[in-house]
């Protein structure tokens, strides 16, 4: 299914916004994820950060979790923003999601459709999918 520009766009906005509530006190970097339902919805997360530093979540899955939490299993899109936490629209660089949140939306956001939205700024995206991403990954 095709997303065009302005949906990337949007969603791209909702991670902007999302990084903004991290919780990220330990490596001040924040992240903030906004994924897309196949009905239209979204659902946001940011990193949440713990003094125990394995208990960490990434903003991706807390995305994930919330949304399957909520009731969803479908999905069509992920953009991700994350920087240090001083930095502002336009961020310094993208950033992809970590090995664990790869396969943790890959139990989920199967086929090839799935687009991983990179995000610098609204205008400065990188689009791949997960499959570019995570081209083995365990499942059944
Ligand atoms: N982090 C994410 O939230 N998503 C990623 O894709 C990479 C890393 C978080 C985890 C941790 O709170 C902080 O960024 C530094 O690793």
């Amino acid at each position: 299914m095709h997303l065009d520009r302005a949906w990337q766009k949007d969603l791209a906005a909702a991670a902007l916004r999302a990084r903004e509530r991290a919780y990220a006190p330990y490596s001040g970097f924040w992240v903030g994820a906004a994924l897309l339902t196949i009905n239209g919805a979204v659902y946001t997360g940011c990193n949440i950060e713990n003094a125990a530093y394995s208990v960490c979540n990434c903003a991706e899955r807390t995305a994930l979790f919330s949304a399957v939490a909520a009731g969803e299993r479908r999905f069509r899109a992920i953009a991700v923003a994350g920087g240090r936490q001083e930095e502002k629209e336009p961020l310094s660089a993208f950033c992809p999601p970590c090995g664990v949140c790869r396969q943790a939306l890959s139990e989920f956001c199967k086929g090839r459709a799935f687009q991983v939205i990179l995000v610098r700024s609204r205008e400065d995206l990188r689009v791949f999918t997960l499959e570019e991403l995570l081209p083995l990954p365990f499942g059944d």
